[in-house]
């Protein structure tokens, strides 16, 4: 059995202080109030009982009224949203830990009855997921072709990131993780089969770089490099995407960003492309890590990871839904809580706030 002791080692950088290797990754949860977009009340209790986390990401919240993706998601774009995320990061430094908020832009994965006005949703090119359905107010419903964003609607799109990581650092995160992976918006612009464009924006990989790096840049000019994160999940063909080769356009990306000093780079490893290791070679800062398969990540996998020097922090998603204390579980040998099984995607505090710490379970 390998030893988790690399995942207790605490880890410093320009920005970040922190405890240990373990993040918890984004996730969605679906409590916001679906009319605002204000965080949900239950939103600090969740946040602060996991704070034994070295850093926490939070779930994604849209970055302007057309990013949004499903019920209950929150929004980082008006004061309201701004203002009810603040009891957030309030919680989780009481604990003496970290968090980036995760910003999100949902693209062609959205619908007209989630979206304000019945809107069509929009993205790189006018390719429709075919199908498969998505989770609405009214339930599952087949997606739509979205349209094409036009070139001053990209700019507009660049600014919305940058001014909702002003908000982030507004309401008290220590910074932001630009959603990058898993077939939304930026990874449309990535990938070759939804980037048909002809403009600046798609026709080569230069082009197909140009909108992610654009945002980066807009949002480390808006807020500092070392409070700025990405993530990326090259190869993931969720959401019907598929990238011709991923290899040449992610080391080309890490090369584009690498110089600007971000606060880390999170990459989510599923599909055939080995990439974390490929690309710690080429990024000088922080690396998390992160594994998406059929069942949760693996502490010791991680712990190995982090050991062979592959990865910096490794982040659980899972996990760390039915077990809070996940750090102290796993450094302690506390037997995991079987897999959350209810109130994964919206409700209350059933299956949200309700998962006891060890502790509490032994007393
Ligand atoms: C309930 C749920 C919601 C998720 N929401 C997000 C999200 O908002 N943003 C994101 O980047 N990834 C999201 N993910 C993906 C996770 O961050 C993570 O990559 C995935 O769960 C694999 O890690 P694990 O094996 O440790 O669970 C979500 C995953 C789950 C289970």
């Amino acid at each position: 059995m390998t030893s988790l002791a690399p995942l207790f080692r605490p880890h410093r950088s320009r920005r970040l202080d922190l405890r240990n290797r373990i993040a918890m990754a984004p996730m969605t949860r679906g409590r916001a109030d679906d009319a605002t977009g204000v965080p949900s009340p239950l939103a600090p209790t969740y946040y602060r009982q996991r704070a034994g986390a070295g850093l926490l990401i939070t779930e994604g919240a849209y970055v302007n009224p057309l990013a949004k993706g499903g019920p209950g998601i929150p929004g980082i774009h008006t004061d309201a949203q701004t203002d009810g995320w603040r009891a957030v990061p309030e919680a989780v430094h009481a604990e003496g830990g970290t968090i980036f908020a995760q910003l999100w832009h949902v693209g062609r994965m959205s619908h007209p009855r989630v979206l304000p006005d019945g809107e069509l949703p929009v993205a790189p090119s006018a390719v429709r997921i075919d199908g498969a359905s998505i989770f609405t107010q009214d339930g599952w419903v087949d997606h739509v072709t979205p349209r094409a964003l036009t070139a001053d609607e990209i700019d507009q799109t660049v600014r919305d990131f940058a001014r909702a990581a002003e908000n982030a650092v507004a309401a008290g995160f220590d910074g932001v993780e630009i959603h990058g992976a898993n077939g939304y918006l930026i990874q449309q612009f990535l990938a070759d089969n939804t980037n048909r464009r002809t403009d600046g924006y798609g026709g080569s990989l230069q082009g197909r770089l140009r909108f992610p790096i654009e945002i980066v840049e807009a949002v480390v000019g808006a807020i500092g490099a070392d409070r700025v994160a990405l993530r990326i999940s090259p190869d993931n063909d969720e959401n019907q995407l598929a990238e011709a080769d991923p290899q040449e356009t992610y080391r080309a990306l890490v090369d584009a960003i690498d110089p600007l000093g971000l606060a880390y780079l999170h990459i989510l490893e599923r599909g055939r492309y080995r990439a974390i290791e490929d690309l710690r070679p080429r990024w000088s800062g922080t690396l998390v890590a992160n594994h998406n398969g059929p069942t949760p990540s693996d502490p010791q996998a991680a712990a190995r990871l982090i050991e062979a020097g592959h990865a910096d922090l490794f982040a659980f998603g899972r996990l760390f839904l039915s077990n809070p204390d996940l750090p102290a579980r796993l450094a302690s040998g506390t037997p995991l809580a079987p897999a959350a099984t209810h109130g994964v995607y919206g409700g209350g505090a059933d299956g949200y706030v309700d998962y006891p710490a060890a502790e509490v379970v032994a007393a």
